[in-house]
């Protein structure tokens, strides 16, 4: 640590072997983000109210990922259980199988496996099915972007018990959200969670709480690198695009326009949404963001951010994209994006966390015959003066997310580079003159008032 901040300081010398070092670093921290070190999905199991031989609950899924959000076709979440259970019935959720219920006292029972999984309702389920929090189709939103909506709940009832009311936690929970990656701790006993009622008045406890933690990992997840960044600036009229096969390699006929890429690297191909039909290209990336160094001002920089998709059968919706660079610790304005800085995690460097505006580019739409989908935002950035530079690819992200997963960048060395005069950096003039002429026009205003005053 105190060597990366050591490095930062050296910035000039460094960025090249700091970047190095910095993706060694990072490759090998895989089930860990240092970006959203606290990220994590969190499963509650509250036992709401005892029965003659069984119980009811409800079981809550709380997302504390900062910009990893449950995306369609959404979670699915099982467990195997310990005693004999049944689960007699459900709301907010179904058990995709119900399983042998052929024993006389639970013929109308909704699942009797061992080992249920259980998915969201849609969202238009008629109304008795609802409880409060459920019915999203098993969406929910990153906890930076949304905390309203970072959880999906359900209620069950389970029987076949006895009267024993020493209750055993289920075992093994797993959770697709939606794809693998996800890894549960066992559930275990925790304080029972208390619940406002009376407008706050009053506060009613749980009859018991069962939580477990669940954590992503790119390894466990075993997921083909999906987004690669592309760099171009104002001031070289070089593009750099991906680096050639970030996400696999083009087909050697050339000619081919659409390609299936497997999103997961699983030997079994049996996880069928896993296949992707993407644009033929050099990076074969499902997604690429690119970063355009736009202006130059005397006191603020502007940049083109650009998301293009590449697929051909695949929106994403509610799509963020996480940036890292140390110009956001200055006031920035996105203008077609929502945004936010994420509280700083012990870098020297801000993260920014942005994503689509309500109603106008929440979605990233599919790529067709002539074009790829794209949502796009000009960001304006103060300077910090005492650290802002062109030089040594300064201009450009340190890392970028997509949905959560790290896009591959270019190597430093392939960064446009600066020319050698620098007049082409003086910085664009237009709000300068502007402002001198504001300045003038004040100042004849007050002489002229003044003078008016003395007369
Ligand atoms: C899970 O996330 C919550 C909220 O960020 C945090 O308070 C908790 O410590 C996390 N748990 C683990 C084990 O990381
Ligand atoms: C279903 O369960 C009943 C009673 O528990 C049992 O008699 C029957 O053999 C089971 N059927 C199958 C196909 O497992
Ligand atoms: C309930 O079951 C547990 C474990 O099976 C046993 O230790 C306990 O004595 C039982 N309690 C009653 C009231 O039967
Ligand atoms: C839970 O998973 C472990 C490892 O896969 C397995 O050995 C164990 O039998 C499972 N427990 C139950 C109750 O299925
Ligand atoms: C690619 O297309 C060109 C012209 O459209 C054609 O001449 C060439 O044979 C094609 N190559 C392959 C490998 O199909
Ligand atoms: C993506 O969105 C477009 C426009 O809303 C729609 O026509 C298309 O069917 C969608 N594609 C998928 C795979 O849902
Ligand atoms: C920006 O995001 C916040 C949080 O999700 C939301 O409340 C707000 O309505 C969004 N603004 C726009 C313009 O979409
Ligand atoms: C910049 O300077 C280097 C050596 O000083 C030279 O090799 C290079 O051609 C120059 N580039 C431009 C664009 O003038």
């Amino acid at each position: 640590m105190l060597l990366l901040i050591f490095l930062t300081k050296m910035r000039p010398f460094a960025l090249t072997f700091l970047t190095l070092l910095v993706s060694m670093w990072w490759s090998l921290s895989d089930c860990y983000d240092p970006l959203d070190p606290n990220g994590n999905i969190t499963v509650t199991i509250d036992i709401l109210q005892r029965t003659l031989d069984g119980y009811t609950a409800r079981v809550t899924i709380q997302n504390y990922y900062q910009y990893r959000h449950v995306d369609k076709p959404g979670w699915k979440i099982g467990w195997t259980w310990t005693k004999d259970e049944v689960i007699v019935s459900m709301s907010g959720a179904f058990a995709t199988q119900q399983g042998n219920c052929s024993s006389l006292n639970f013929q109308d029972a909704h699942c009797c496996k061992k080992d249920p999984e259980i998915a969201d309702l849609p969202t238009d389920v008629s109304p008795e099915k609802t409880t409060v929090g459920c019915c999203k189709g098993g969406i929910i939103s990153a906890y930076a972007i949304n905390p309203a909506k970072s959880f999906s709940s359900f209620e069950f009832t389970v029987a076949n018990l006895g009267e024993n009311t020493t209750y055993f936690a289920p075992q093994n929970l797993t959770i697709m959200a939606p794809g693998p990656g996800y890894t549960c701790e066992s559930l275990q006993d925790s304080d029972p969670t208390v619940f406002p009622d009376i407008g706050g008045r009053r506060h009613v406890q749980v009859f018991r709480t069962w939580k477990s933690i669940c954590t992503y990992s790119t390894f466990v997840a075993n997921k083909a690198p999906a987004c690669c960044v592309s760099l171009s600036t104002f001031y070289n009229p070089t593009i750099t695009s991906c680096p050639l096969c970030s996400c696999g390699c083009r087909p050697t006929d050339q000619n081919a326009t659409s390609c299936i890429r497997e999103s997961y690297n699983l030997p079994q191909a049996d996880f069928v949404s896993s296949l992707d039909l993407v644009k033929c290209t050099d990076h074969m990336c499902p997604v690429r963001v690119h970063w355009h160094v736009k202006n130059n001002y005397v006191d603020r920089w502007r940049i083109k951010l650009t998301v293009s998709n590449y697929n051909y059968k695949k929106n994403y919706s509610d799509w963020n994209v996480l940036v890292k660079h140390p110009g956001f610790s200055q006031k920035s304005t996105a203008y077609s994006f929502n945004g936010t800085v994420l509280p700083a995690v012990g870098f020297a460097e801000e993260v920014a966390l942005f994503w689509g505006v309500s109603y106008f580019n929440e979605e990233l739409l599919q790529a067709d015959e002539d074009q790829e989908g794209s949502v796009t935002t000009d960001i304006l950035l103060e300077k910090d003066l005492e650290s802002f530079t062109f030089r040594n690819g300064w201009g450009f992200p340190r890392k970028i997310y997509f949905n959560g997963e790290d896009c591959e960048m270019p190597l430093p060395d392939t960064f446009p580079m600066l020319p050698n005069s620098s007049s082409t950096l003086k910085p664009t003039s237009n709000c300068f003159w502007l402002l001198l002429l504001l300045t003038f026009l004040t100042v004849e205003t007050l002489i002229t008032t003044f003078g008016s005053d003395d007369q």
